[in-house]
């Protein structure tokens, strides 16, 4: 049956072991953000809103949320400061844009797309990318909308460890898989095109211009009307060293796998080649929704062509 009436959306929010999310209450107050999401999301599609609407709006609203690792709950690095990257990616022309170690910004995202659309670059760092923001008139916030004292007791805690550590890290002993923060929205609007977008913080204490997967095209994110639409969340350098989101891809346009068979395949690969940590959520040229992960959980959820919304870890 022919699909290509109906939309569909997915967001995640990180993956890992959520040691972090070990009550019902902290599981409830995350799976009620992602459906809150995805409702409005859903609006937008409904509304005729294209799919890079969408994908930047719930992208955008993941990063308003404290409880994730981007825009206002980013972590900190070895400095005690922020510096965010994030992309997004158009899969009706390949158009992308992309931000890596910016400051100061409440929606990177935003600005990724304001490289996208309104430069003739696909990627701006650090001063660039600030002068660039002051360029498009986008407002700086203060030091403080992102110093809160959870991210500050978490550095505190990264430094004497003497380690770098991973957003949510368990105060216990370390766990083969900790909670990796990203957040991601990909989406297909009714005409079929797709978009894909992935905004982050980074790792906890990271070093300085650390830059991960998100920003990076076909790593951490990927939208192609032939093939898919791609987010990825977890260690950005496993992500960076497998491609993983292009790899998933070419392996629906050069294997011919349908979308949910090449997002099980990328995870397969991603697994075998580096041990990879994280996953992926896919929407495939026909609007089906696939994930995968190689954490114990992974926060996500969907609207499959407009029908009810799903969230779980
Ligand atoms: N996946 C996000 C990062 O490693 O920066």
């Amino acid at each position: 049956m022919s699909q290509t009436g109906t939309y569909s959306l997915m967001v995640h929010g990180g993956a890992g072991a959520l040691d972090n999310v070990k009550d019902e209450k902290t599981a409830v107050r995350y799976l009620e953000s992602i459906r809150s999401v995805l409702e409005h999301g859903r609006e937008i599609l409904e509304l005729g809103g294209s799919a890079l609407q969408a994908a930047e709006t719930c992208a955008s609203l993941l990063e308003d949320d404290p409880v994730f690792n981007a825009g206002c709950g980013s972590v900190l690095n070895e400095n005690g400061k922020v510096e965010m990257d994030a992309a997004i990616m158009d899969g009706r022309d390949l158009s992308a844009g992309a931000v890596a170690g910016v400051e100061n910004i409440a929606n990177p995202i935003q600005l990724a797309r304001l490289v996208m659309s309104e430069s003739e670059h696909v990627m701006l760092i650090g001063e660039g990318a600030m002068r660039f923001a002051d360029h498009c008139g986008m407002e700086r916030v203060p030091e403080s909308y992102f110093l809160t004292p959870d991210r500050i007791a978490q550095l505190e805690e990264a430094r004497l460890k003497h380690k770098i550590m991973l957003d949510h890290d368990s105060t216990e002993e370390d766990t083969e898989d900790q909670k990796y923060g990203t957040i991601g929205a990909i989406a297909r609007d009714p005409q079929g095109n797709l978009a894909a977008a992935t905004s982050t913080g980074g790792i906890v204490n990271k070093r300085m211009g650390r830059v991960g997967d998100s920003p990076i095209i076909g790593a951490g994110v990927y939208a192609d009307n032939e093939t898919c639409a791609v987010s990825a969340t977890g260690y950005g350098e496993d992500f960076m060293r497998s491609v993983l989101c292009k790899t998933i891809a070419d392996f629906i346009s050069m294997k011919g796998m349908d979308a949910e068979a090449a997002t099980k395949a990328g995870i397969e690969y991603f697994h075998r080649k580096l041990k990879g940590r994280g996953g992926v959520i896919t929407i495939g040229q026909d609007g089906k929704c696939s994930s995968a992960f190689t954490t114990k959980k992974m926060i996500h959820g969907w609207i499959e062509h407009g029908a009810e919304t799903h969230a779980r870890f």
